[in-house]
């Protein structure tokens, strides 16, 4: 089944926050951000703005009925800044105006003076000044520092990843309107209705029973949405409350560049051991996060970051602690994978190292090393492993022996252009890490004409979420998808939701719909008895019709609703799933916080230009494991998008913010992501099916985030062709790996200058 937007897509007529037709009278809201990252506002003066024609009022958190106070895990982020600024962009007043031009217009006219205070932008920098958002966390297995005098070769090193832009289609953004009785409705971009409204209902102090977030889809999220949209959504609330008149604001892209927090850059310390068979004995790692000036989502990334510090690997001796460090950046926050690829690459790198430094192949350790079913995480939970089958299929589909011969060949004979070749294995837990909230809600009406409304709490941002409600819907029914139909996402019909993330959005909603439908079936199932005048048990219901002792009988799907209609029983349920069977001690640092795991292998290879240090990628070749795909071309999307997205990041895609704490890469011609012309000339994925009883939704695992982390292959490739041409390189485990870094590494030349 095709994605049911595909058509609306394409012909340009799906609905976005900007598409929403706008009420007469609405206003229109822009941000002052604050010019400096850290400092204490000695003096504000908006008079300039609000003189400004067109203007109807600025906003600041002197208007606030409730609390300035938008933090979701840590109450540390004020909406508005009081007195004190901690990162440039920081929202300081809100401009409502009669039209976009006039709001943006005069914001240029508000003045502020700032007493400037020293900026740290650097993780290690702020975790030695004791600058943490929470305590550090260290997950333990075995013995380390028993274990080192075991090992053969004990190998150390420093790893680091820079954040990332989220670069969603459609930028932040929302619009209020009053309805009657102080009742707001928000049209908000985000992946977390539930979490705009606690938002607003803080700032506002207006009951959440007051306020109806609703949400139709996403031009992206990415993890973007799940925590920040709540700012501009409060902002234009706030302003909606006050003035009675309908406000939105839709950020223009610098200011969501500018503003936004993104992927938490990282910097780490590893120290590994291996015995003299390369299996990995010990493994000590330190992360520093740095994860900006308020808490945001930092802490579940941080944790999210040590539940996957090992990926693919077994390894019976593990310390791992993570740091996060408070900055003065924007906060950052949720990204694709959530702290997993941080904590992968990290692993990687020092497997990376042992292999150099020894002389062997790293795909040697890797399969060496992966773990089996029965082995322990150190988190404590036991893997149902698929690590080795994908591996195993991997190199015999895409026939490792030749493409390393291939490799190989190439490199013996071109002295200027070098190949590379790297695997790079996936494991990645699915559930929210806090077990809480792992559930979901989803209603479900039967029309008397036949037809189905399904509302749930996923929020669709074009990972296909709403087709695969549909296809529960249509399969347990089993009706025509053609006649049933999703609504849009609020907060009025589904309450208390978790964001749509952590990959989960489909296993969460969909099973709460399965069991919705389910029950209306049961129910359906006793009208049919009764019609019949048979026995419930002798009641089949399959290929839209009623069968009594393997029978077809006249009861189709419209007669069957309209019998239970007329007999006074419900055709509506609303179901409530959680996810059995996980838990997870902070206090132990032990659990079973995933439902399952999710597998894979990707082959990458790389042809690198000597002179320009430009390179190509040339395949990215994966066995994934998608258990049972209930929908492969949603899936394949989800594979590609996700690639070339942890690409990017490993590449291309750099973050700079100079030592003033201001972001240089600002907009679409100073930050780069991966284009047509820059993604691999082959994506290849082979579906690993697996029958195996799992908590998927129908056995389809989720696919959201994992495939990101393929993209870290190819860093590794890089490397692997860099080292070709000049075996002795000293290049830094450092990424993005762009063609300047390569080229420094190929001749063994420092950056002079690395801004950021
Ligand atoms: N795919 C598209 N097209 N757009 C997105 O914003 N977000 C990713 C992933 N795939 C995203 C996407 C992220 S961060 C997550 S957590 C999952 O989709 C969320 O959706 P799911 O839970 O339904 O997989
Ligand atoms: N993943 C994604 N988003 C989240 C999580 C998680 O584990 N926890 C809280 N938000
Ligand atoms: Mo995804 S980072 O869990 O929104």
């Amino acid at each position: 089944m095709k994605n049911i937007d595909s058509t609306g897509h394409t012909r340009g007529e799906s609905i976005y926050l900007d598409d929403i037709p706008l009420l007469r009278g609405t206003l229109f809201g822009a941000v002052y951000g604050s010019p400096v990252a850290h400092g204490f506002i000695r003096r504000l003066d908006v008079s300039g703005a609000e003189e400004t024609p067109g203007v109807v009022r600025v906003f600041t958190f002197q208007d606030i009925k409730g609390e300035n106070q938008i933090g979701g895990i840590i109450p540390d982020e004020p909406l508005f800044a009081e007195h004190h600024v901690h990162f440039c962009g920081m929202p300081v007043a809100f401009v409502v105006a009669v039209s976009e031009d006039a709001a943006r217009h005069a914001v240029e006219k508000i003045k502020v003076e700032i007493e400037p205070w020293p900026v740290v932008t650097d993780p290690r920098v702020a975790q030695a000044n004791g600058e943490l958002i929470v305590p550090p966390r260290t997950f333990r297995l075995g013995d380390v520092d028993q274990a080192w005098s075991l090992c053969e070769h004990v190998i150390e090193g420093r790893a680091d990843t820079n954040g990332q832009e989220h670069l969603y289609i459609e930028t932040q953004g929302a619009y209020a309107m009053p309805l009657e009785n102080d009742v707001i409705r928000v049209y908000s971009s985000t992946q977390a209705p539930t979490a705009v409204q606690r938002a607003i209902s803080k700032v506002t102090a207006l009951p959440m029973h007051a306020l109806d977030i609703e949400v139709t889809r996403l031009g992206g999220g990415f993890g973007g949405k799940e925590d920040q949209a709540n700012v501009w959504a409060a902002l234009c609330a706030l302003a909606c409350l006050h003035l009675k008149k309908p406000v939105k604001y839709a950020m223009p892209r610098t200011d969501d560049m500018v503003m936004t927090g993104k992927r938490h850059p990282y910097s780490s310390d590893f120290r590994i051991g291996v015995d003299k068979d390369l299996k990995i004995l010990a493994y000590e790692v330190t992360f520093y996060q740095n994860a900006g000036a308020a808490a945001d989502l930092s802490p579940a990334v941080l944790e999210r970051t040590l539940f996957h510090c090992t990926n693919s690997y077994f390894i019976p001796n593990v310390r791992a602690t993570a740091y996060s460090c408070r900055t003065n950046l924007p906060p950052n926050t949720a990204f694709r994978g959530f702290g997993g690829p941080q904590g992968m690459y990290v692993i990687e790198a020092a497997i990376a190292k042992v292999a150099e430094g020894l002389g062997v192949d790293a795909a040697v350790i890797q399969k060496k090393n992966l773990h089996r079913t029965g082995d322990i995480f150190p988190y404590g939970q036991l893997a149902e492993s698929e690590a080795h089958a994908c591996w195993q299929k991997a190199e015999d589909l895409y026939d490792i022996q030749s493409m390393r011969r291939e490799v190989e060949a190439f490199n013996g004979s071109n002295r200027l252009f070098k190949k590379g070749i790297a695997f790079m294995p996936v494991c990645f837990g699915i559930s929210f890490t806090k077990t809480l909230m792992n559930q979901a809600r989803a209603l479900v009406h039967v029309y008397t004409d036949g037809s189905v409304s399904l509302t749930t709490g996923a929020v669709e941002m074009g990972q296909g979420v709403n087709t695969k409600m549909l296809q529960v819907a249509a399969a347990v029914f089993s009706i025509d998808p053609g006649s049933v139909r999703i609504q849009a996402t609020s907060t009025f019909k589904i309450a208390n939701t978790s964001p749509s993330a952590a990959s989960a959005t489909a296993d969460l909603n969909g099973k709460a719909v399965q069991m919705a439908c389910v029950e209306i079936l049961r129910r359906l199932k006793e009208v049919a008895a009764a019609e019949l005048g048979v026995a419930v048990e002798d009641v089949e219901w399959r290929e839209g019709m009623v069968w009594v002792s393997g029978a077809a009988t006249e009861l189709d799907w419209k007669k069957l609703v309209l019998a239970a209609f007329v007999r006074r029983v419900s055709l509506s349920e609303h179901a409530h799933y959680a996810t059995p069977g996980i838990h997870f001690d902070p206090s132990k640092e032990k659990g079973h916080p995933f439902a399952y795991h999710v597998y894979g292998t990707a082959i990458v290879t790389v042809t690198l230009d000597c002179l320009r240090g430009r390179y190509v990628i040339d395949a990215v070749k994966v066995v994934h494991d998608f258990g049972t795909s209930m929908n492969p071309l949603i899936d394949r999307g989800q594979m590609e998008g996700g690639i070339v997205q942890g690409l990017g990041w490993m590449t291309m895609e750099e973050v700079i913010y100079d030592e003033k704490g201001r972001l240089r890469s600002n907009t679409l011609s100073t930050y780069k992501v991966p284009d047509i012309y820059s993604v691999p000339e082959e994506i290849s994925i082979d579906f690993l099916h697996t029958q195996r009883d799992n908590l998927a939704i129908f056995r389809s695992k989720a696919v959201g985030e994992p495939p990101l982390m393929y993209g870290i292959g190819v860093y590794f490739a890089l490397r692997q062709a860099i080292r070709a041409f000049n075996p002795s390189t000293d290049l830094p485990f450092s990424t993005p790996l762009t063609p300047e870094k390569v080229l420094m590494g190929l001749y063994d030349k420092k950056l002079e200058h690395v801004p950021g």
